[in-house]
């Protein structure tokens, strides 16, 4: 499926997360994967190691501008053209209520969460638009769609993202690019885990939540996710699509 094609995954570096999940997805359908990450060397190497032994493991903030283009030039030079980016790296915002969220909580989540798409795609775009494709899947969340009180700093980073997949999809549609992305509700990773008990939010009420009754698999995450990287996804562009369970049916 993905045989000709390059893919970077940003924030893949945890084989319990969603974005190694979507790495180990995209490399098994046949794509070329670079895994990044900000933690340390050894363990990205780790982490690409459990996909196969052809997974290029890079260290790359993607706060960091100068390093995600440094970065990401460092993978057409090694495995050719990028012609996935998976924008996966997230943080939770820490705080909580309004008027308990330091400043610098929201500036670290708006620096990951939105800065770090702006930069993986101003680093990747000019070169699909010179050669016509791509494929960009930002990973957003269910709080990109609605609000949930005193989860501020989070929400409102993953509502920039739901703004700029549809800015970027409407701009970059006529240069044959699409962008697209996923909002995924309570999956068990590490994330939900801090999040579960920072917001003294336990599992179970999260199972209840969820009209499916369970808490998602990252495999099930990546299923999506992998589906708008790839050709099949090749009539769809600025689409949100949530990924939760029927959380978002109401009622
Ligand atoms: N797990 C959930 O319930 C859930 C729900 C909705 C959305 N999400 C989103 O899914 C994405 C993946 O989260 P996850 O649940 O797999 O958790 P995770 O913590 O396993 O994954 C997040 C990854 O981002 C990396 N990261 C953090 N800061 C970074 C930076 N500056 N540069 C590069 N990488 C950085 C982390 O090291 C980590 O590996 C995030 O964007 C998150 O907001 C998760």
């Amino acid at each position: 499926m993905f045989h000709d094609r390059v893919a970077v995954v940003t924030g893949a570096g945890s084989p319990r997360g969603i974005g190694w999940a979507i790495a180990r997805l995209l490399h098994e359908r046949g794509a070329r994967v670079a895994l990044t990450d900000v933690i340390e060397q050894a363990a990205i190497d780790e982490a690409a190691a459990a996909i196969g032994p052809n997974v290029v493991a890079l260290r790359m903030d993607v706060t960091d501008s100068s390093a995600v283009n440094l970065i990401m030039a460092e993978v057409a030079g090694c495995l050719g053209p990028v012609d996935i980016l998976i924008n996966n790296a997230g943080v939770d915002s820490g705080g909580g209520a309004f008027l308990q969220t330091r400043l610098s909580d929201w500036q670290h989540a708006w620096s990951v969460n939105v800065m770090g798409i702006v930069h993986g795609c101003q680093a990747v775009l000019p070169d699909m638009v010179r050669r016509g494709r791509g494929a960009i899947v930002n990973v957003s969340s269910l709080a990109g769609l609605q609000a949930s009180g005193g989860y501020g700093a989070y929400a409102t980073t993953k509502h920039a993202v739901t703004g700029l997949t549809k800015t970027l999809a409407l701009e970059f549609a006529p240069k044959g690019i699409r962008v697209n992305a996923i909002c995924p509700g309570f999956i068990d990773t590490d994330l939900n885990e801090a999040h579960s008990r920072a917001r003294k939010t336990p599992r179970a009420v999260m199972e209840r939540l969820a009209p499916l009754g369970r808490i998602g698999d990252a495999a099930e995450v990546a299923e999506v996710a992998v589906f708008l990287a790839s050709d099949a996804a090749s009539y769809i562009t600025g689409a949100n699509i949530p990924v939760a369970g029927g959380l978002t049916g109401g009622l």
